[in-house]
């Protein structure tokens, strides 16, 4: 059994504001054909995936964090000085160090409270930030602020067309409290298989491979090096087993979901995981086709648009699951309060 994590719900420590930003400038599946060999046609029946959003030249992450923050914490009807933590999860930092949470910190004007990063989890780093935040308001921060965001565009390898066609650019943002109003975490489990760590890197830049003049030249710093097949075996295999884990933790079952928003990368990824617990389509939510894998940013992401999409009930049960590279996988099961009721506007 691979190591999971669990909380009871004995509080009611969960989300009091949500918010999202995607950038504006949409990149369709056509415009990829001028420059590799692909259609418009195998990128959406692989993938689902249609369009994307691509940040400006001139956006950097913490400009994406910075908006969706201020989403979150307008919706939470907080200002940043009330905040006492920030965690910032992220592959596509603002900068190599210091973290992007720091310059966060400074862009909100929030207090000299802790602000970090948790950088490298690929695609899970959101949950698992959730998970921590949520251990931090039970230990005495008042109000955590997690941020999902990610620049994938200014990673891609342009020529290499089994990875350039999936990633977008985002950021999702949740304040967490102990508030009887909140959407409460009601439980949440993790784990991490570290033997496939080979399956998806980006090996360029760390300690393994420093970025010399020769790695440049070969466009190994941006390569990210992927087993298609295998994580999506892996990712169908692990988000389902964390899914039925988590359920477990909280005496539910699958039916009594009101809503499933997995992590957005593949369309077919997300079928097999409803196929293997039985969902009905009404109650999966997915993006994917709209803003393709925003890594870290899809799940807090995805969970807004179906806020606003009126998909989630007052009362209904939600869970959150994801995989990414590590590998790591990470599952939280919320009890939706007004929090994720439909009075919010969508993401820009
Ligand atoms: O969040 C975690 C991040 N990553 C993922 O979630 C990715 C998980 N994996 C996947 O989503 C799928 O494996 C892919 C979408 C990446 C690939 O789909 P697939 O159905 O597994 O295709 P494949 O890798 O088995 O490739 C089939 C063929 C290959 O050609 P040959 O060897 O059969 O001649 C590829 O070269 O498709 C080719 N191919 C493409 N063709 C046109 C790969 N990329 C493209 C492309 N356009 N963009």
């Amino acid at each position: 059994m691979p190591h999971a994590t669990q909380h009871e719900a004995e509080d009611a420590v969960g989300l009091i504001g949500l918010g999202a930003y995607a950038p504006a400038r949409v990149m369709t599946n056509a415009d990829w054909t001028a420059w590799i060999d692909t259609s418009a046609e195998w990128i959406t029946s692989r993938t689902g995936i249609e369009r994307r959003r691509f940040a400006a030249a001139d956006e950097t992450t913490v400009d994406l964090a910075e908006q969706a923050a201020r989403r979150a914490l307008a919706d939470a009807g907080l200002s940043p000085t009330q905040l006492d933590e920030i965690i910032v999860t992220t592959d596509t930092p603002e900068v190599y160090f210091p973290d992007t949470a720091a310059f966060l910190q400074h862009r909100l004007g929030a207090r000299e409270i802790p602000s970090y990063d948790l950088a490298g989890s690929g695609c899970s780093g959101f949950l698992q930030g959730l998970d921590i935040a949520r251990s931090r308001v039970m230990t005495g921060a008042r109000r955590v602020l997690v941020v999902g965001v990610e620049l994938l565009s200014r990673l891609i390898d342009w020529r290499d067309r089994s990875t350039c066609v999936l990633f977008g650019d985002g950021a999702g943002a949740v304040v967490v409290a102990r508030e009887p109003g909140a959407s409460r975490i009601v439980a949440s489990v993790a784990g991490t298989d570290g033997s496939k760590t080979e399956l998806l890197i980006l090996e360029a830049g760390g300690s393994r491979r420093p970025i010399t003049e020769d790695v440049a030249r070969r466009g190994l710093h941006r390569h990210i090096a992927m087993d298609g097949r295998g994580v999506f075996r892996e990712a169908v295999t692990r988000m389902s087993a964390a899914a039925r884990q988590v359920l477990a933790r909280a005496g539910l079952s699958a039916r009594e979901l009101g809503l499933v928003v997995p992590h957005q990368a593949n369309v077919r990824i997300i079928d097999a995981v409803a196929r293997s617990l039985a969902l009905s389509p009404s109650q999966v939510f997915t993006n994917v086709k709209d803003f393709g894998n925003t890594g870290s940013a899809s799940v807090p992401l995805a969970l807004c648009q179906a806020r606003a999409a009126g998909r989630v009930e007052p009362g209904a049960y939600v869970l959150l699951v994801s995989f990414g590279a590590g590998f790591h996988w990470a599952a939280t099961l919320l009890r939706a309060s007004d929090t994720l009721a439909p009075r919010r506007a969508p993401v820009a």
